[in-house]
Order: C-alpha cells, then sequence, then structure tokens
C-alpha cells in the first residue's frame, strides 16, 4: 500500500468474517458494520473498492462450537477467513491490500490470547500456535499479517517463519503499543471474543504507562521485523503516536477501535453532524503522524467523499 499523507489512501476498512453463506448479521453496538459470511463480504468489499478503499483488515470469527484451548481452527485453510484472503486475492490481485489479524481469542473457547498453562497465559507456548496461523493466512495470499496478540517475541517468531517457508513479500503489521483498553468492548461482541474469566492486563499494556514503554515496544518489534506498528486505540493515544512516530522509522498505523466508533455513532444526531465528527477525529491521527488509519468508518467517509 501507498503510505502518503494524505487520509483518503491512509484508510483501511475493519471485517469481521463468519461461516455460512447469505450470512449479513448486524452487529447492535457497531452500526453499519455486519458480521459477514464469504459471498456477502465479497460484494461488501466490491463497493468498498468502488468508493476507494483498497486496503483492509479482516476477523476471522470462530463458532463456538469449534473453539478449542489451542485455537486449533484459527489456522484451518478452510475456515472463513482463509477462503475470504484466497478469493479476495483471486478477484483483485495486486489491487487489494488484505491484513489478517492473528491472535487466538477469537478461537479458544476461555477467550484469551493464549496458551494457558498453569492458569496463566504462557508466552513461549503461545508463539508456536501464532506462527502457525501467520503461515496459513500467508498462504491464503495475505499481505499483511497483523498480529494483535502482544506476546512477546512474536515479530521475530513469524518472520523468521516466513522467510523460510518462502513468504518473503509477506509482511507484518505489528501491533506493538496495545493498551488494555475498555474501548474494545462492542469488537468483543463482534467476534466472540471476550475472555470467560479474568482480563488481558498480563499481556496488553497498563493504560497510565507512559512514552518510554510505546516507545520501547515499537523500537523492539521494528528490530524484529515488523513492517507496520500499530498503536491501539487511537484517540485517547494520539500523544504516544506522536512519540512513537517520531522515534521508529516505519510506517505507524493507529486502531480506531470499537468502542470509539461506537461513541460517534451514538452520539451523532445525524450524517453531517457525523462528517464533522470524523473529519476532526481523522485530521487529528494525521496530525499526530498516523500514517495508515484503520478504522470502522471509513467505508462512510469514502462513499459521501468527506475527505478530499
Ligand atoms: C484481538 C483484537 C481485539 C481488537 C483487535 N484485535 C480485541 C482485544 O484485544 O480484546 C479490538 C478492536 C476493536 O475494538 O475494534 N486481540
Amino acid at each position: 500500500m501507498i503510505f502518503s499523507s494524505g487520509i483518503k489512501s491512509s484508510l483501511v476498512q475493519p471485517h469481521f468474517v463468519v461461516a455460512g453463506s447469505g450470512v449479513d448479521d448486524a452487529i447492535e453496538t457497531m452500526p453499519g458494520i455486519n458480521r459477514q459470511s464469504v459471498d456477502v463480504l465479497m460484494e461488501t468489499i466490491a463497493g468498498d473498492m468502488d468508493n476507494g478503499i483498497s486496503s483492509h483488515m479482516l476477523f476471522g470469527v470462530v463458532d463456538s462450537h469449534e473453539k478449542d484451548p489451542m485455537a486449533s481452527k484459527a489456522s484451518d485453510s478452510e475456515m472463513p477467513l482463509q477462503r475470504a484472503v484466497l478469493q479476495l486475492k483471486e478477484k483483485y490481485g495486486n489491487e487489494i491490500v488484505l491484513m489478517t489479524d492473528v491472535c487466538l481469542c477469537t478461537a479458544t473457547d476461555h477467550g484469551h490470547c493464549g496458551v494457558i498453562h498453569n492458569q496463566e497465559i504462557d508466552n513461549d507456548l503461545t508463539i508456536p500456535e501464532l506462527v502457525r496461523i501467520s503461515l496459513s493466512h500467508a498462504e491464503a495470499g495475505a499481505d499483511y499479517i497483523a498480529a494483535s496478540d502482544m506476546m512477546d517475541g512474536r515479530v521475530k517468531a513469524i518472520r523468521k517463519a516466513l522467510e523460510s517457508e518462502g513468504f518473503t513479500s509477506t509482511g507484518i503489521l505489528s501491533y506493538s503499543v496495545k493498551y488494555a483498553s475498555s474501548f474494545y468492548g462492542p469488537f468483543r461482541d463482534a467476534a466472540s471474543s471476550s475472555p470467560n474469566h479474568g482480563d488481558r492486563k498480563s499481556h496488553q499494556m497498563d493504560i497510565r504507562s507512559g512514552y518510554k514503554e510505546a516507545v520501547f515496544e515499537a523500537m523492539s518489534d521494528q528490530k524484529e521485523g515488523a513492517d507496520v506498528i500499530m498503536i491501539k486505540p487511537a484517540i485517547t493515544y494520539l500523544d504516544v503516536v506522536r512519540q512513537v512516530a517520531d522515534s521508529v522509522s516505519k510506517p505507524v498505523a493507529v486502531y480506531n477501535v470499537s468502542g470509539e466508533y461506537s461513541m460517534v455513532m451514538a452520539s451523532s444526531k445525524d450524517i453531517s453532524e457525523r462528517k464533522a465528527m470524523v473529519q476532526e477525529i481523522f485530521y487529528s491521527f494525521n496530525r499526530a503522524g498516523a500514517d495508515i488509519i484503520v478504522s470502522y468508518h471509513a467505508r462512510e467517509a469514502m462513499s459521501q467523499k468527506w475527505f478530499d
């Protein structure tokens, strides 16, 4: 993708892919964003492509009866996510940029982002599982592995595996700076990925932590081989975005997360007010130094031509 300073070309639209056909499930807290089976998703993305969105982030939603402690299903080539990537790449080739979320939480029965050992998430037991999932995405044709799990050392391990399996042009977008935020609620409903006990505070960053930790995480992911450094959430961490953007040489992405989207959708009284809010938000991302903006607002912003 082109990392330019223009807002339009920096936008990435997220999607939730589910099993079945003809499925187009509304997500109550995220008006305008649906969970879709591959056939419906193809139509949605065709519309987005027509409106000028060429970059897409895909999340695979796994049915509860297919979940297990190791997230085995997440690397299955027959799963909706992998099938969607394959079909989209067949249809659009290099015109589309696909980023695929790699984490265990959507496919584990306990809902945690890693393998549980002695009642704790075990970093080192999780890495091989993340590698297995990443390789299945690369094989389907993903352009960027979007590693959202926050385990230590996973960028290096994924990079090494991609290289040794011959996926030399597959990039890694790392969620390098990801806070244990309260703004992920609507997403967890959408992706059915809430932990069934406890929280994500062991591996996501403390909301009170300062710049140094954020810059350290970003620099170490860059050193491990990340091609894009992501900060998440966006609106409440723009100070961190600026610090990180000034420190790394790789492009910086922000994830304008589900709770941030829901706030705008709930508080704007009509489309013109929403337009003004989204413009204000996206310009602030741009000003803080974001080269890439992942946002559920991308679709409306582009179809309504809110940016020139
Ligand atoms: C998976 C993941 C999450 C989000 C993106 N990838 C949820 C989480 O960390 O609990 C959140 C995105 C959003 O809120 O829009 N780990």
